[in-house]
Parts: structure tokens; sequence; C-alpha cells
């Protein structure tokens, strides 16, 4: 259960509050008393940020959030980090609720309860004193009258979509099989109101989903391919917007098998940029945004085994485009481009896909944003940018140039797995390019989408990009 923001119309007596404020001398005094006031007065400025107070039944503090003239997207990812830091200080005092009010704006209120709430996050499944280790933290109250209950509805919305997607990144393949990935984004759809069809293992094969069942070879398991659809009747696009997310439950690398230290430890994550799809199916489905939404999520794990694909291999995909597979760790391309070519079917206006690609995206930018390319309309880039900015998953546009192209042709079959020795996170897009016929964007959240330590409200771990970045998106395509 993810951290409940909720509306008050004013500040009840003996309840915790944080104040914000754009000025150290301006705030609502009526809070103190005549010797707090004047303690107040030496030492709260703007070295001195954050002052807390006990006033016995309850604590209040004053935060200054910064008056400089920065851009906005700063000053509302300021709030959110600043929301974020006062974590320990309030589960710390084992306070279950917090009030937050002041003199900011809406958004600066509503960014410094999200990074609250996101930074609350906890993954404690598998911790035998659960119950202890559980932050104290529960609900978060906004006391300002310019904030209204769609904005506080859809920010819990995304909050918990974003924690959703966290933990189904957390969970590990002991738990999390392609079947159960399946079963998750079931769950989701009972609660969100989206439809749901998974193809099984016959299913998929009677499709001839090469990609797919080629890197399934080595598994012990059976893959998944769900589909998810929000179709409401007042949408306002009038051709799908698809989603594809790379649903690989684990990467050992298969037999291009990965080192163990280092680069497999953390494979469970691979299954991320589904979690970003189903988390994004969820948000806009619970929110019941007029947008057209068609979700696709190939599932597999990939691992070495007898019958395991090897590099050499030529595999005739879903589309029936022949790959030369020269490292099964490039599997994550062969999954997708069978879920790309099915996307073809809905006549899409778009299809964007969130995959954990490449380490070659990860060591480009780091975990400091998404990797982004594709053959979409410049007007649509300009907006996606514009939400990754706006809730601070911003997009590093790569070119897409032909020349990335030429480096994928094979000698034996149409195109390989493998690019050349360079713009490794471009070539994987140009493979996936292939099997497109449509406006096409590909987003490599390798770098992002699995922290190793903490990034403030971000957390350690599954990070759940991608999520409020499509979120926003879709809020503000909904307002066209
Ligand atoms: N799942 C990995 C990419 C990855 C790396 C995800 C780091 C998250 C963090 C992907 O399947 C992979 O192994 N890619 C190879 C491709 C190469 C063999 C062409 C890579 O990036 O090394
Ligand atoms: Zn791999
Ligand atoms: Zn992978």
């Amino acid at each position: 259960m993810s951290t409940l923001i909720k509306r008050a119309p004013s500040l009840p007596k003996g309840k915790s509050v944080i104040l914000l404020n754009k000025d150290t001398t301006k705030f609502n005094t009526s809070l103190f008393d005549a010797k707090e006031l004047k303690y107040l007065k030496t030492n709260y400025n703007e070295k001195q940020k954050v002052v807390g107070m006990n006033q016995f039944s309850r604590w209040v503090f004053l935060q200054f959030l910064d008056k400089k003239k920065t851009e906005k997207f700063k000053i509302w990812e300021n709030a959110r980090q600043a929301g974020n830091a006062y974590l320990s200080r309030i589960n710390g005092l084992k306070l279950s609720e917090i009030y937050i009010t002041g003199d900011v704006s809406k958004e600066e209120m509503l960014c410094f309860a999200e990074g609250m709430a996101l930074g609350n996050y906890q993954f404690l499944k598998y911790k035998g004193n659960a119950k202890k280790s559980q932050n104290a933290l529960k609900k978060i109250f906004i006391v300002d009258k310019n904030i209204s209950s769609k904005d506080v509805e859809y920010l819990n919305i995304s909050v918990e979509a974003t924690c959703m997607a966290r933990t189904w990144v957390n969970e590990p393949l002991s738990y999390l099989t392609a079947t159960k990935f399946a079963d998750e984004f079931k769950k989701a759809s009972k609660k969100s109101g989206f439809k749901i069809t998974v193809f099984n293992k016959a299913k998929i094969k009677a499709l001839k989903m090469g990609g797919l069942l080629a890197v399934n070879l080595g598994s012990i398991d059976p893959p998944t391919f769900s589909i998810m659809e929000w179709k409401p009747k007042n949408a306002v696009n009038k051709k799908p917007i698809v989603l594809v997310g790379k649903g690989v439950v684990y990467d050992t690398g298969g037999l291009s098998l990965k080192p163990t230290a280092n680069s497999m430890d953390f494979m469970k994550c691979d299954m991320g940029g589904g979690a970003t799809v189903g988390g994004a199916m969820y948000a806009v489905a619970k929110a019941k945004l007029p947008v057209h939404l068609v979700g696709l999520v190939p599932a597999t794990d990939n691992r070495p085994d007898g019958n395991a694909y090897a590099p050499g291999d030529v595999i005739t995909m879903y589309s029936g485009k022949t790959v030369e597979v020269l490292n099964t760790d490039a599997e994550g391309r062969m999954i997708m481009a069978d879920a790309l070519h099915y996307a073809k079917k809905y006549k899409p206006e778009l299809v964007m896909d969130f995959a954990t690609l490449t380490g070659a995206a990860a060591a480009a930018i780091g975990p400091v944003g998404v990797v982004c390319m594709g053959t979409a309309d410049e007007k649509v880039k300009d907006k996606l940018k514009e939400s990754g900015g706006a809730v601070h998953e911003r997009l590093a546009e790569l070119p897409f140039w032909d020349e990335y192209g030429e480096m994928i042709k094979s000698d034996l079959a149409d195109i390989k797995n493998l690019g050349g020795p360079y713009g490794g996170a471009i070539t994987a897009g140009k493979f996936l390019e292939h099997f497109t016929d449509y406006p096409y964007m590909h987003f490599d959240i390798a770098g992002m989408a699995y922290l190793k330590g903490k990034d403030s409200y971000r957390g350690k771990n599954g990070t759940g990009v991608g999520v409020r970045l499509l979120f926003d998106y879709f809020r503000k395509l909904a307002k066209k």
C-alpha cells in the first residue's frame, strides 16, 4: 500500500505540520508563541533552511523552498527532493500523519507531497521483521485551496502505479516468472478496469512468434504474451497508441553467459520495461483518461540449457524476417521485435516501447535519464521531452541515422542481433525499427530502471521509471 495523499480543509489542532515557505520572514505566525517566534527570527534563514519545533502535542517544521529564479522543472524537482528529505525525521519520530501547507506554488506543493510519498516506498515482503521495519508515515494531508481533488486523485494514482512497477522489478525470479508477471497484470486490470488477454505458449507457438520462442528455448518456464487494452468511449485519439514493454523476467545472457558479479546479480530488473507498461496501463485506466491505449508485454527468462538458442542460429521471427543470432545476451530485441510486429495490427497512431535493452544506453548517460530515439514526429518528441522534464525522467535523444542500420546487416540472414564496436544503444533501436511500420519511439531505460544506491525519492533498486512520464504525457494528451 503506497502512502496516501489527501486534501484537508484546514490544519487541525495537535497534528504535525510542515510549513513550506518562499520567504523565511513571512509564514503563518499564528502557529507560534512569542518565544518561538523569537527563536525563529534568529534560527530560520536561507542558510538554515529547515527548522523543527516540538510543540508538545505536535511537531511544526518550517521548510524554506528555493526562491531563486531557476527553471520551473528544477524548482519542482527540488520540491520533490525536499519532501523526500523529511522522511527520516518523520519516520524517526514515528509520525503516521503529516500535514503540509504554506505559501508556495500549487506544483511545488504537489511535488513536495509526491517526493515524500515516493520516497516512503518500501519492499519488505521477504523480511522476517517486516512490521518492525515498516515506516510510520501512512498519510500526507495537503492544506491548500488551490489544489483540487482531481489533482490529488491523479497524484495518488501516479504514485501508486509507480510503486506497483517498482515492486514488480524488485520481485526476484523465484517469484516473478513470465506466468506470474502476466498474473500481476491481471490483478492490475481488475483494480483499474483495463481489459487483458494473455497468450500462453501454445498460442505463441501457433502464431510463430519466433523471437520470443527462441529466447524461451533455454527456460523450463513457459513464455507469456500479455495484451492489455484501455478503450474509453470518449477517447481523444482515433487510432490507438500502443506501448510495448520488455518482459525478460531474468537475463543470464543465455549461452553468451554474463559474468556473475556486477552484471547478472541484478538482472531480475530486465522486465522493467514491462513493469513500466503495466504501471502506465493501470494509471491511465484508474484515472479513466480518454485515451485509447494498448499495452503489449512479451515475457520469458533468458537462460542457458540443453535446448537454448545458440550464437550462430538463424531465427525466423513473427514478422517472417530472419535474424542471425550472434549473441544470445541480445535477447531483448528478439522478444520486442515480435511484439512490435504484433502492434501493426492496431494501425496505431504511435508506438512507444520501454526496455532495459542495452548496457550501452546505461553507459552513455548513466542513471540520470532515459535514452530515446525514433521516427515519431518532432511535435510528439517535444511533448514527450516536456513530460520527461516535468516529472524529472528526462529524455536524451540519440541519433537514428541510417548508417547505424548498416551495422546490423547479416551475410547469412536479413539482419543480425549484434551491432558494431560503437553506438550499441542505437543499433539495438535500429534492429527494432525493422519490425515497425508506424510512428515509433524507443526508450532504453537500462540506466534508470534499477539503482544500486539510493537516489532521493527514486529510492534504491526498482524505480518504476517511465510510469510518471507516460501518465503525464497522457494526461496532457487527454486535455487536447
Ligand atoms: N538486459 C541487458 C541490458 C542491461 C544492461 C539492462 C544493464 C540493465 C542494465 C541486455 O539484454 C543485454 O545484455 N544487452 C547486451 C547487448 C549486447 C550483447 C549486444 C549489452 O548491452 O551488453
Ligand atoms: Zn541480455
Ligand atoms: Zn536483457
